[in-house]
């Protein structure tokens, strides 16, 4: 009996050594175990957010200065971002979204080549527990959890509401934009929305009207190229989607001799713009503050990865969902306002835009 006792004694003590060994500083390994996800979670609080920024291109102007602005405000805002630009290819901008879904970005913002295209990426994120923001432009078809832009439908309206005081009759040419770029649509429509009227009266004839692939300078002009023989040079108007498409527009009127006679509104407050507006070749151009755009942005998505709610002001319908939006207000110019918009905000210096 007694002997029995003794194994047992002898037993729990081997138990007990045992347990201690496995122990760190006197911590049990469940407790260990509980102490090293807490220390996990600690270390997850105190990482900086990872926000993923996939860009289509940096092609014009404008992208290399969302691309500098968003960088900066999350940096500010004491998260991290990685940036990747898909040279406007849509099979790559699929695979480096769903790397930076992979490498475990806690936010996706992403602006689409393709508006359809993308809406894979939505459901990828989602699946990884990743929310998406649609930048500038929106992804069609989708999930994606806000839509943060300026508003693109009140661009157009801004530009047909300038040209028809220039030219309240005549033939008008419309150049747009990207077919694939939903923004392309919405300032049609704005567009449009402001010439029916005069459409409706007679007053003013579209005698071209098409998209130009990609955005393209080059099949800007070509478009205007073709504009213009099909009309026999007859054209009262332009209203192109951007400044790139304007200065390809420009180029074809210039070959004409009739640069400066016909106005061509633009958008995107380019410098090359800028300097045609004072000048003399184009007659205005859409500015848009990106600064504003890619700050609103970061706060965004850092809110959004820390599950806060945002404040929106606006529900865009992308085909499938009514997408909660943030759209900002842009802004016309002319010569007559260039130095207390565009200038004044230091987006262009006036040296630069004057040239002198
Ligand atoms: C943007 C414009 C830009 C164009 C071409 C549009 O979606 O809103 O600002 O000029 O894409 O990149």
């Amino acid at each position: 009996m007694v002997t029995k006792l003794r194994k047992v004694g002898l037993l729990n003590l081997i138990f007990l050594l045992m347990l201690l060994a496995a122990c760190e500083e006197g911590v049990s390994p469940v407790q260990k175990e509980n102490k090293e996800s807490e220390n996990e979670r600690v270390i997850d609080h105190e990482d900086k957010l990872k926000i993923g920024f996939s860009m289509d291109t940096l092609e014009e102007e404008r992208w290399p200065r969302d691309r500098e602005f968003f960088k900066e405000a999350v940096e500010s805002l004491g998260a991290e971002v990685v940036i990747r630009e898909a040279k406007g290819d849509d099979a790559l901008q699929i695979v480096q979204a769903e790397t930076l879904i992979s490498e475990g970005v806690d936010l996706l913002v992403i602006v689409p080549h393709n508006a359809e295209a993308v809406a894979t990426i939505i459901n990828k994120a989602h699946s990884a527990g990743i929310k998406v923001i649609s930048y500038d432009r929106l992804v069609k078809n989708s999930s994606v959890d806000l839509y943060i832009s300026f508003d693109n439908e009140l661009v157009g309206e801004l530009q047909a509401q300038a040209i028809t005081k220039l030219v309240p009759k005549g033939k008008y040419a419309y150049i747009g934009g990207a077919n694939t770029d939903n923004n392309a649509h919405l300032l049609k429509k704005g567009v449009f929305n402001v010439l029916q009227p005069f459409i409706d009266r007679g007053d003013i004839q579209i005698v071209y009207d098409q998209w130009t692939e990609n955005w393209t300078p080059e099949n800007a002009h070509a478009n205007m190229e073709a504009a213009l023989a099909i009309n026999h040079n007859e054209i009262d108007a332009v209203i192109a989607a951007n400044d790139g498409t304007a200065g390809g527009v420009i180029k074809a009127l210039e070959a004409q001799g009739l640069a400066e006679k016909i106005p061509v509104a633009g958008q995107d407050a380019d410098l090359a713009a800028a300097q045609r507006i004072v000048q003399g070749t184009q007659a205005l151009t859409i500015y848009k503050p990106i600064k504003t755009l890619a700050y609103e942005a970061a706060r965004a998505a850092i809110k959004m990865a820390k599950g806060e709610t945002i404040t929106t002001n606006r529900k865009m319908n992308n085909g499938k969902l009514e997408i909660p939006s943030l759209l900002l207000a842009p802004i016309a110019v002319d010569k007559n306002n260039m130095d207390d918009t565009i200038i004044a905000d230091g987006f262009h210096l006036r040296e630069e835009v004057y040239g002198k």
